[in-house]
């Protein structure tokens, strides 16, 4: 990508968010280790996502990215994986439904391991500790050793993301991901007392799947409805870990991050002179950029400028988190921003990052009602501007926790201490997010009404 360009020269850059290894020879020895380990994803694999997220940021395809905010040593699990993928494969469909295009899915998974933190240290109790970083970095116990970044921990996720990607593979094409199997989940969805504003549009899905059988359409004369590309993607944070799997393509002669098919820039580490900018410049993969409420348009041009000099489209996705509310106040100059510079990009929404507060009881949550409320804000302006609201992010995983409050089963601050099980932030379950999908489904097929009258 940039000429010259070497995969260790983020090493002379500022760096934040990154833990300071006590023990420098181990450190070495599992870089060394993980150089030559095979990478995870294949470089064609990477470029085929670029070109589906060309679509994206064209308005003919949609980008539906999610999974755990943080993926975790204890929770890792076959259940784990095949809920998650599940309930992302469900809202697909509802998506695509609405959105009259495909659904790319990128889940938010095999390589999630990495967060940046607000505050270097945490106290409980009295007691100072550094901050737990990801199971890829230290520990969440709260004990002074847990706390010590481990080297070790980069193999532990490697494998753990090498065996979730071996199951997601499988079960992209091995029959699980059936489109009639999936949608015959939802419909045990739409069954629920409380569903019911949903059941219509479910029913009308059954009846575009049946008309597709009738007219010979099946699994047999088209594969896509048997098999589905499925994604991965995760915050590129620890560098060492992603300089390590970091290789070069052989068909294009280029670095590839083999760490995962999509990585993306945090909201903390996109300083356009930080080491986190300089590694993501250099590989081919689609790279994500989270804009909050400081993202100055300045910053976003040069961003623009160093990410993606060739502005190809399906290259850059800007990842807005703003916060229900605040859409208004910086979505418009962003996009403005970027029109400026004629810049192609994809315009994702994460309706996430901007929502956690703290609850009554004194969890970290974020209420589903504010989560929806950015949603609309953001499918708001851009239908004002005219311009294409690409897709959404979510944290969100296939169980039944208690983490964000609100939805369908109406999770109470009270309720939040049942199953809340996030080694991060608060996630969407499986029902939330279904939930969501329909209502961001409703929103894409008004918009897509909409554009279609103004067309007339
Ligand atoms: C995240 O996606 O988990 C995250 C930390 O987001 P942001 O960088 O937008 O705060
Ligand atoms: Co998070």
């Amino acid at each position: 990508m940039t000429k010259g360009w070497t995969k260790s020269d983020w090493r002379a850059k500022p760096r934040i968010q990154m833990p300071d290894y006590p023990d420098q020879a181990a450190l070495n020895a599992v870089e060394a280790q993980l150089t030559q380990y095979p990478p995870l994803v294949f470089a064609g694999e990477a470029r085929k996502l670029r070109a589906q997220l060309a679509d994206v940021a064209k308005g003919n395809a949609f980008l539906l990215q999610g999974g755990d905010c943080a993926e975790s040593f204890a929770e890792f699990g076959a259940v784990n994986i095949r809920d998650t993928f599940k309930v992302m494969l469900q809202m697909a469909v509802v998506l695509t439904y609405g959105a009259k295009v495909p659904v790319v899915k990128v889940g938010r998974m095999a390589g999630q391991f990495a967060k940046p933190r607000s505050s270097a240290t945490e106290v409980v109790d009295g007691t100072e500790l550094p901050s737990y970083r990801g199971d890829i970095i230290n520990g969440f116990d709260f004990t002074p050793e847990a706390r010590i970044p481990d080297p070790q921990r980069m193999l532990q996720a490697y494998t753990q993301a090498a065996a979730s990607l071996n199951l997601v593979r499988a079960f992209s094409t091995g029959g699980f991901a059936d489109i009639h199997r999936v949608h015959a989940w939802t419909l045990g969805f739409a069954e629920h007392d409380k569903a019911q504003k949903y059941r219509e549009l479910s029913n009308r899905i059954s009846d575009a799947l049946d008309f597709m059988t009738a007219a010979g359409v099946n699994a047999c004369t088209a594969h896509s409805l048997s098999s589905v590309d499925f994604y991965t993607s995760h915050e590129a944070l620890l560098l060492e870990y992603e300089e390590a799997l970091c290789r070069i393509d052989s068909i294009s002669d280029q670095p590839v991050a083999g760490s995962g098919h999509m990585i993306w820039i945090g909201d903390r580490t996109r300083q356009p002179d930080g080491a986190h900018v300089e590694f993501c410049q250099g590989v081919l993969n689609p790279i994500g950029l989270k804009c909050g409420p400081s993202t100055t348009a300045e910053d976003l041009k040069v961003l623009m400028a160093k990410l993606n000099p060739e502005n190809e489209a399906g290259r850059l996705t800007l990842i807005a988190r703003f916060g229900a509310g605040q859409v208004g106040d910086h979505l418009p100059r962003l996009i403005k921003a970027v029109q400026e510079e004629g810049a192609n990009v994809v315009w994702s929404c994460d309706p996430m990052h901007g929502n956690t507060i703290k609850s009554s009881s004194g969890y970290k949550t974020r209420p589903f009602d504010s989560v929806l409320r950015e949603v609309h804000e953001f499918f708001g302006i851009h239908r004002a501007e005219g311009t294409i609201p690409g897709g959404v992010h979510f944290e969100m995983t296939g169980q039944d926790v208690t983490e964000c409050t609100g939805g369908l089963r109406d999770v109470t601050d009270e309720d939040l201490s049942a199953r809340y099980h996030t080694a991060c932030d608060p996630r969407l379950n499986a029902n939330q997010a279904l939930e969501l999908a329909f209502l961001v489904s409703e929103e894409l097929s008004s918009l897509r009404n909409e554009r279609l009258r103004a067309a007339q």
